[in-house]
């Protein structure tokens, strides 16, 4: 069966209720890096948000604290959602490919990454937003299951059926090369667009 689909068929047996999911992750123990977490991270936000950003998976700021993006990164991020689309980092939803963090912070791998799959899915199915914004390439990979490369596709719009798929540059990536802010500063003046289309 393609990856795809047996993503979604595992997310069906998950439970319809964001904050019973949320419990059913905290003991999970289905990989690897359950072993070295200190907490998981569900992720956080508005249930009921228009706009959900997805990253890659927790950092240490994140495994102490449970919460997503609360580390440079995250204060990054923070600063991007308020500044740039002008709205409170609450009014969305911010999540991660993977829920533990991975040791050194390296890349998860595609075991852990497809293990974990399920539970964003249901997270996405169940928040329902209209715009995902993946920050950086292992977001964009897993969301769409293009291997092409964050720079070649950041900015585009894809159709994804249930929700529009934008990719841009991770914020991490973002501290490292700050000159890369302006094409996501062009990114997030896209994605604000979108979401006013109908307003
Ligand atoms: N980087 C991520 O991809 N996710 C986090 O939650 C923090 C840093």
């Amino acid at each position: 069966m393609p990856l795809i689909e047996r993503r979604v068929d595992a997310s069906e047996a998950l439970p319809d209720d964001l904050e019973i999911l949320r419990k059913v992750v905290s003991g999970c123990r289905l990989c690897a890096l359950s072993k070295t977490r200190t907490k998981t991270v569900f992720g956080e936000g508005n249930p009921h948000a228009t706009l959900m950003f997805v990253g890659e998976g927790p950092g240490a700021q994140e495994d102490i604290t449970g919460r997503p993006f609360v580390g440079r990164a995250g204060e990054l991020l923070t600063k991007m959602i308020e500044n740039a689309i002008e709205i409170p980092r609450e009014s969305v939803y911010i999540a991660n490919i993977v829920k533990c963090r991975p040791p050194n912070n390296r890349v998860p791998t595609p075991e852990e990454a497809y293990t974990c799959l399920p539970y964003l899915m249901k997270q996405i199915e169940l928040v329902s937003p209209r715009v995902i914004v993946a920050l950086g390439a292992t977001a964009y990979h897993y969301l769409s299951g293009d291997r092409s490369g964050i720079t070649k596709v950041r900015g585009e719009v894809i159709d994804m059926g249930a929700y529009l798929l934008v990719p841009t540059y991770h914020p991490s990536y973002l501290l490292r090369n700050p000159s890369a802010k302006k094409e996501v500063y062009q990114d997030l003046l896209k994605i604000k667009r979108l979401l006013c289309e109908n307003c």
